[in-house]
């Protein structure tokens, strides 16, 4: 039996792959390749000598889902696969409605066809209303923006569909994810130029990018800057383990945040990331970026107390393997 990753040949959905290859699960990937690399496929399969069944596929293709399910034997499904840029979302907010829910629909047809009851769902912390950090998975939501509203109709979905049927679902708010693995074989690679933070980082280091912006220096925090809950991209695909295992074992639909529990400003993450690769990275403040909020940091309790996952590894150990990814792949996957 075998989880399949919509999704996989992502950013999250390649580490989740090689952590769960790692603890002995059969893993399909199915992807569209709309914005990865069939080579971050290729190299998990290297690192582990383990061949992994590709769909090149929509998951929002009825007849290509319905092939995959009577080929390979699925027992649970992580659903990675979506467009998720915010200012994307905001410019073609059809695009990305279009697609996330209608993947999702797809998705969740074709598993009550062929009787699989596991699902564990990439949410986002992006769904919480602003304003009241730490966010406990029981604070007010509201989304900011067409990606954030796909994210919080396709949690209801899943919701009512667990209460109308014998699915059990598993709903994870990451919050931010950067890093890779410390092999440098795997990580992120964005396309153009980064919108977030780390990534932009790890251009100016390699000297792609001559300066970082740093976006506002008036905001109500510590330092002036914004502040979030970064995690290791390892952390959160461990996480992805601990929540099939819960999903194995327990009925309905729950929801987790998987962050850290502790928000650094974007001045304290560049100062990690000179302590963790001895450099200097230029910046200069700029104006706030429209949309951004001062301050997001998760209340991890619940996943610790329900799912016994917690983020083990520190900002220097993400700004470490961030670099380390970004010297092997200066182009990333190209
Ligand atoms: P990613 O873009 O690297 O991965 C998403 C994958 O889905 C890509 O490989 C893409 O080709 C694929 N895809 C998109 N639409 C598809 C479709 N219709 N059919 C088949 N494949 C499709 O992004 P990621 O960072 O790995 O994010 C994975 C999931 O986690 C997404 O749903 C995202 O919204 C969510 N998320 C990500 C972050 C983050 O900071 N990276 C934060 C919160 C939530
Ligand atoms: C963004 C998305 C969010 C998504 C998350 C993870 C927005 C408004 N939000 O969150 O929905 O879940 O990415 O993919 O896009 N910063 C700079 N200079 C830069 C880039 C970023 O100073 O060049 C600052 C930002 O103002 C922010 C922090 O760094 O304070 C983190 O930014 P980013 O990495 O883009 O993540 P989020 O804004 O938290």
């Amino acid at each position: 039996m075998s989880v399949l990753l919509t999704g996989g040949a992502g950013y999250i959905g390649s580490h989740t792959a090689l952590a769960l290859i790692e603890a002995g699960e059969k893993v399909v990937v199915a992807d569209n390749l709309c914005n990865a690399s069939r080579e971050a496929i290729r190299r998990v399969e290297e690192m582990t000598g383990t061949e992994i069944p590709f769909y090149e596929a929509d998951v929002a293709d009825t007849a290509a889902m319905n092939a995959l399910f009577e080929r390979e034997e699925i027992e649970s499904v992580i659903h990675f696969a979506g467009l998720k840029a915010v200012g994307e979302s905001v410019e073609k907010p059809l695009l990305y409605y279009r697609n996330n829910l209608d993947s999702t629909l797809t998705l969740l047809e074709t598993m009550e066809r062929f009787g699989v009851r596991r699902l564990v769902f990439s949410s986002s912390a992006t769904v919480y209303r602003d304003g009241n950090a730490p966010f406990s998975e029981d604070s007010p939501l509201s989304g900011s923006c067409p990606y954030g509203r796909s994210k919080l109709m396709i949690e209801q979905i899943i919701g009512d569909v667990c209460a109308a049927s014998a699915l059990s679902a598993v709903i994870l708010r990451y919050f931010n994810p950067v890093g890779a693995h410390p092999s440098g074989r795997i990580g992120e690679d964005p396309s153009g130029v980064p919108a977030n933070l780390m990534p932009y980082i790890s251009q100016t280091a390699s000297g792609k990018r001559q300066a970082l912006t740093v976006f506002g220096g008036d905001y109500p925090t510590r330092d002036g800057t914004g502040e979030r809950d970064y995690l290791h991209i390892c952390d959160l695909a461990e996480g992805h383990l601990s929540a099939l295992r819960y999903c194995r074992e327990h009925e309905g639909a729950e929801v987790f945040n998987l962050g850290r529990g502790e928000s650094v400003t974007v001045l304290e993450l560049i100062r990690a990331w000179n302590r963790a690769n001895d450099m200097d990275i230029p910046y200069v403040l700029g104006p706030r970026r429209e949309g951004d909020v001062a301050v997001t940091y998760a209340n991890a309790d619940k996943a610790k107390k329900m799912l016994h996952w917690e983020a083990r590894r520190s900002v220097e150990d993400m700004c470490r393997d961030a670099w380390n990814w970004q010297k092997q792949n200066p182009d990333g996957y190209r």
